[in-house]
This record gives C-alpha cells, sequence and structure tokens, in this order.
C-alpha cells in the first residue's frame, strides 16, 4: 500500500512538472541587490526563438537612383515616382518577394500594369505610405532598423498576427443563447490563454481608453475610480505584450511598482501609439477596398497587434536592420543622387563617434525631480565616463511636458537637472565639467501623458 502510495506521488509530481521549464535559467539583474528584481529568460528559449526567425528574401542591392524617374515613365506612379526606373523596378521585385512570392506579379496587376483594377494593388499603394510614415514618423519606437513589408507579410499576402473585432461577447458561447460570458475565458493565443478578456485589441489599439489603473494614494478617491474589470482588460493586453514579444512582465516593469518606467517600457508606451496610428489612420479606411472575405465576423478590416511585427520576440527578426536599403520605403522625397543621399547613410557617422561620446536619457516619474528604479545607475555610468575622460564635460538638457502651466514645468525641468547634477558632484565629478541648458518644451504631448518628455538626456563628450 505505502510503495503504491509513494508511486502516486511520484507520478503526480512528475506529471506536475512536467510543465515547468528545465534550470537552469539566465536572471539579469534589474534594480537594486537583494530586491528580487530580477529579468529571468530560458536561454534555450531565447536561441529558439532567434533560430526561428525566417530567412529575410535574398534581393539584389541597391543600385543607385540615376537616370529617368520614374514617374515620368510610367502612367500611374503616384507614391514611388521619385525612385529611377531601375530603383522602381528593384522594389517591384521586392514587393513580390515579400508579399505575394507564389502569387508573383499578377497578385496585383493585370495585364497592364498601369490599371488600378485588382484592390490588392490599391492596398499595396496605401501599404507603401504607410511603412514610409513608419519608419519616418516613428523612429521613438522603430529606430533606424525600420521595418518593410516582409516585418509584417514574411511572404503571404495576410499577415499571421492579425486582429478582428469578435462578435458580441452574448453570440459567442457554443450554441448561442447559453448565457453571456463577458469578453473572457476564451483561451485566446493571443493573450496567452489567460482567462482574461479577449479583446483587448478594441478598446487600446484601436481606441484610446486608458490603460493605467494604479492608484497614486492608498485609498479610492474621486480622480481614481478604476475597477477590477478594468485592471482584467490591461493585464489582458500586457499578456499580449509579454506573449508576442517573449519576454516577461519584468522586461518593461519593475514588477514592485508597476508605474515606474524604463527604456523598454517607454519603447512599449510609443509602439502603443504607434499601431493605433496605423489602425485608424491607415487600415479602418481600407475597411471598403477590402472584399468581404478578408473582414472580420463584424464586417471590420483585419488590424495590427504587436505580434503582427514582432512574432515572438523582443526584436522583430532578431533586430535586422530592414529598411536601410530600400530608399522607397525610408523617406518621402526620395533624394535625387545615388544612395549616399538616402538618410541612413548619414546615420553612420554617429556610430563612428559612438566610443568617444556617451549619452544617457533619465526619465522622471509625473511632477516629481526624484531619481527611481534603474535611473541611478544610469548615473554610474556617467560617472564612470566622465572618470574615464579627463577632458570631458557632460551637458544636461532638461526636457518638459507641453501639458500643464509653462513656468511650473521648467521649474520642475530644473529641478530634475539639478538633481543629476548633484548626484555627479556627489560622485566627484567637478562642477566645472558640468553644464546645464535651457529646460526645453518636448513637442506634440498635449495629454501630458508621453514619458519621453519627463526627461533629461545627459551627454558625456
Ligand atoms: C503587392 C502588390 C504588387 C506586386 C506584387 C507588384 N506590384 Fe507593380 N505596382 C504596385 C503598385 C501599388 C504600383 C503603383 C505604385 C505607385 O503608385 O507609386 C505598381 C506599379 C507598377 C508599375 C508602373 C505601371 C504604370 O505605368 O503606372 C510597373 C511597371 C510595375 N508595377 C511592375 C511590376 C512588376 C514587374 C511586378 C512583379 C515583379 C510587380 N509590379 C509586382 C503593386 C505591386
Ligand atoms: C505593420 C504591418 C504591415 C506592413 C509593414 C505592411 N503590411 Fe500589408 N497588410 C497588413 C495588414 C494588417 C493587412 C490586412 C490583411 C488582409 O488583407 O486582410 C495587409 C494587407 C495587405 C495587402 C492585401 C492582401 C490581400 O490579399 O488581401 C497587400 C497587397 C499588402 N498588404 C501589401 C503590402 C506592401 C506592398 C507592404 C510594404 C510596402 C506592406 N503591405 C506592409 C499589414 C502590414
Ligand atoms: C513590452 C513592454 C511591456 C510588457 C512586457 C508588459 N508591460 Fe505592462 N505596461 C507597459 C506599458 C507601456 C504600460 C503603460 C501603457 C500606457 O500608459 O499607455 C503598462 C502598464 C501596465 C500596468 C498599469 C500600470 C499603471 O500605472 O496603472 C500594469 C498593472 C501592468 N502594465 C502589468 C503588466 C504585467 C502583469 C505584465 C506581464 C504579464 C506586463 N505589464 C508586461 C508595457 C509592458
Ligand atoms: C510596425 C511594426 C511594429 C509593431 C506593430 C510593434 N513593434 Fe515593437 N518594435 C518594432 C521594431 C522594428 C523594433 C526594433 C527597434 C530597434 O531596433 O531599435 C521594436 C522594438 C520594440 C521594443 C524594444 C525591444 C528591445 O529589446 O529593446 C519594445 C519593448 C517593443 N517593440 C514593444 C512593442 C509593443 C508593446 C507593441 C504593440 C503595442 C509593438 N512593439 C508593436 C516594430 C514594431
Amino acid at each position: 500500500m505505502k510503495t503504491f502510495r509513494l508511486l502516486v506521488a511520484a507520478l503526480l509530481g512528475a506529471t506536475l512538472l512536467a510543465a515547468c521549464e528545465r534550470p537552469p535559467m539566465q536572471s539579469t539583474q534589474q534594480g537594486y541587490r537583494g530586491t528580487g528584481m530580477q529579468d529571468v529568460q530560458n536561454p534555450r528559449i531565447v536561441a529558439a526563438a532567434k533560430a526561428a526567425q525566417p530567412a529575410v528574401p535574398e534581393l539584389p542591392p541597391p543600385g543607385g537612383n540615376d537616370g529617368p524617374k520614374a514617374r515620368d515613365v510610367y502612367q500611374n506612379v503616384k507614391v514611388l515616382g521619385d525612385l529611377s526606373v531601375g530603383e522602381f523596378t528593384r522594389h517591384m521585385l521586392a514587393i513580390t518577394a515579400w508579399v505575394a512570392p507564389e502569387q508573383g506579379c499578377t497578385y496585383c496587376h493585370g495585364a497592364n500594369l498601369a490599371d488600378d483594377g485588382k484592390y490588392t494593388k490599391v492596398v499595396a499603394r496605401r501599404m507603401i505610405e504607410m511603412n514610409r510614415h513608419l519608419n519616418v514618423d516613428w523612429a521613438k519606437h522603430v529606430g533606424t532598423t525600420g521595418v518593410t513589408c516582409y516585418t509584417c507579410h514574411r511572404g503571404q499576402p495576410v499577415p499571421a498576427n492579425v486582429t478582428y473585432a469578435p462578435l458580441t461577447p452574448k453570440n459567442n458561447r457554443v450554441g448561442v443563447g447559453l448565457g453571456n460570458d463577458a469578453g473572457q475565458n476564451k483561451a485566446e493565443p493571443s493573450i496567452a490563454l489567460a482567462s482574461l478578456p479577449y479583446d483587448p485589441f478594441t478598446p487600446y489599439l484601436k481606441g484610446d481608453e486608458q490603460i493605467r489603473v494604479q492608484g497614486t494614494q492608498a485609498l479610492p478617491s474621486d480622480d481614481h475610480r478604476v475597477s477590477i474589470k478594468q485592471a482584467e482588460f490591461t493585464y489582458s493586453l500586457m499578456n499580449h505584450f509579454s506573449k508576442s514579444l517573449g519576454v516577461n512582465c519584468t522586461f518593461c516593469h519593475n514588477t514592485q511598482s508597476f508605474s515606474t518606467w524604463n527604456e523598454k517600457r517607454v519603447t512599449a508606451w510609443h509602439g502603443i501609439r504607434m499601431a493605433r496610428d496605423l489602425n485608424n489612420a491607415y487600415l479602418e479606411p481600407l475597411t471598403t477596398t477590402f472584399p468581404a472575405n478578408r473582414l472580420g465576423p463584424t464586417g471590420d478590416v483585419a488590424k495590427v497587434s504587436c505580434a503582427t511585427c514582432h512574432q515572438g520576440i523582443n526584436k522583430p527578426l532578431g533586430g535586422l536592420a530592414m529598411a536601410k536599403d530600400w530608399p522607397g520605403l525610408l523617406t518621402t522625397q526620395v533624394a535625387a543622387a545615388a544612395p549616399a543621399a538616402v538618410p541612413v547613410a548619414a546615420a553612420t557617422p554617429v556610430v563612428a563617434t559612438m566610443q568617444a561620446e556617451l549619452k544617457e536619457t533619465i526619465y522622471f516619474p509625473v511632477n516629481s525631480p526624484q531619481l527611481r528604479g534603474d535611473e541611478p545607475k544610469k548615473i554610474e555610468k556617467l560617472v564612470a565616463a566622465l572618470n574615464a575622460q579627463p577632458g570631458s564635460t557632460a551637458t544636461l538638457s532638461g526636457y518638459h511636458s507641453a501639458s500643464g502651466k509653462l513656468a511650473a514645468n521648467q521649474e520642475l525641468a530644473k529641478q530634475r537637472a539639478f538633481k543629476i547634477r548633484d548626484a555627479l558632484k556627489n560622485a566627484g565629478i567637478a562642477d566645472s565639467r558640468i553644464k546645464l541648458d535651457k529646460p526645453r518644451q518636448t513637442e506634440a504631448n498635449v495629454k501630458g501623458e508621453d514619458p519621453f518628455a519627463r526627461r533629461v538626456e545627459v551627454t558625456v563628450k
């Protein structure tokens, strides 16, 4: 009897453990020692995710932009007209390899290449504009890595991870009429199979509902009335983030204080606004262009989520610089000269001077000049750089939000810069090596929620 019990216990244990991941894990310290602030990753899963990134199709390198322009040679070129005929053709080849490699040119074109009869061509033209907008105006998220059609499409006309609004909760249960599932408990892969609301996309990546739910005071107040139900929607979206990027919550958060900011979370914040912009300004207006079989159960157009680009990894395609060889997707005004005039080429000198110059951006909480979370670590780095280069100086530029009263904002920006100056001085850096710039206002932050607005940039050179 006893051995039987032991056997059952062993079997039960083995079954339970089968769902666990095998050690060793890799943990990166994210905060103060002893506070358990660590980002834990399974190196085998991370390596597999990297290895699973598909190979980007091989395409000819840029050939320069000399010769007659596409707009002068062809009849109906509205977006890529500034490209030379050679570059234009190269872009058409690329688009085919990225979006419709099996179908070929005829996926978008009929016998007359200038004709706009196929909806796919009309959509593709708008997608080229969207792609440019991403690389030019959303550098705060996509950086100089940038995106091409392949980032989302991966050789498929319909990208793998798109979202549609679901049917209303009432119709959603198997066998209509069996009650209301309140938008929950459907084991959707997009939110990591959690028993949370399965559509965080409509409120947050199409609408601009408030994602933040945490109170700043101990007790409920008139300024803060957020229900558990709302928090469930936030957590559902957060599960989507983690799943889409293949990371833990600790990648973006100090889980002891979800509301503090780190660099990854700032990038994610811009990603949320970027996804909303793509869905509302580009995809939504295309609804009537698409045939009915491309629309969702409620007749809405397919929309972009974090997974559409990321596909399980923190930087899409392992951080491969996608856009740099594609002048047609990089700017709204393609320069007339050879590829040297393409904006990304201009970025090279920055990389070359990086050794000598250190730039750190230090973020602050709302209405506060206090250093929180990982920010003091950046000051340690600055001190190390200043000590390593005795002739160098640190220039501090404080930025403040465009919302609220100007005088108060300027004062706060000044206090934040002073805070950093004092920290540098306490670490033994001479006053004469620290320069303070005038506080500057960040552009376009009228709602006052952009964490990027509350920063001090420090350059050591
Ligand atoms: C995914 C859709 C798509 C695919 C596939 C595609 N094209 Fe295009 N093509 C377009 C769009 C969009 C335009 C218009 C571009 C603009 O307005 O700037 C265009 C325009 C053209 C034009 C200019 C026609 C004119 O007189 O206005 C030519 C030539 C052309 N494509 C050739 C090709 C060739 C060759 C292939 C296959 C290698 C190809 N395209 C594959 C979308 C596509
Ligand atoms: C940010 C992600 C993203 C990028 C980048 C992107 N697309 Fe798309 N594309 C989508 C989504 C979402 C749809 C809608 C899916 C559908 O067709 O229902 C779509 C649809 C299309 C379609 C219609 C396909 C069909 O069969 O219905 C074409 C054609 C297309 N894209 C071409 C392009 C081209 C060309 C580029 C690059 C210039 C590009 N896309 C870049 C997300 C993207
Ligand atoms: C890719 C980065 C990223 C990941 C991963 C992530 N979050 Fe978030 N989280 C954010 C951003 C950005 C916001 C703020 C959104 C906004 O204000 O628009 C946020 C907000 C929150 C909030 C609200 C904080 C407040 O001030 O009210 C909570 C709670 C939260 N996340 C929990 C989680 C949990 C739990 C996980 C893991 C399942 C997670 N997050 C994973 C980026 C992330
Ligand atoms: C249009 C494609 C696209 C979409 C949609 C997108 N991202 Fe990204 N994201 C990128 C690219 C490209 C990078 C790499 C940028 C770089 O190399 O600097 C990136 C980087 C990031 C990073 C920084 C990763 C790191 O290791 O530094 C975070 C965090 C992130 N994205 C979160 C999100 C979240 C959250 C969403 C959804 C709200 C989202 N992204 C949607 C393209 C996208």
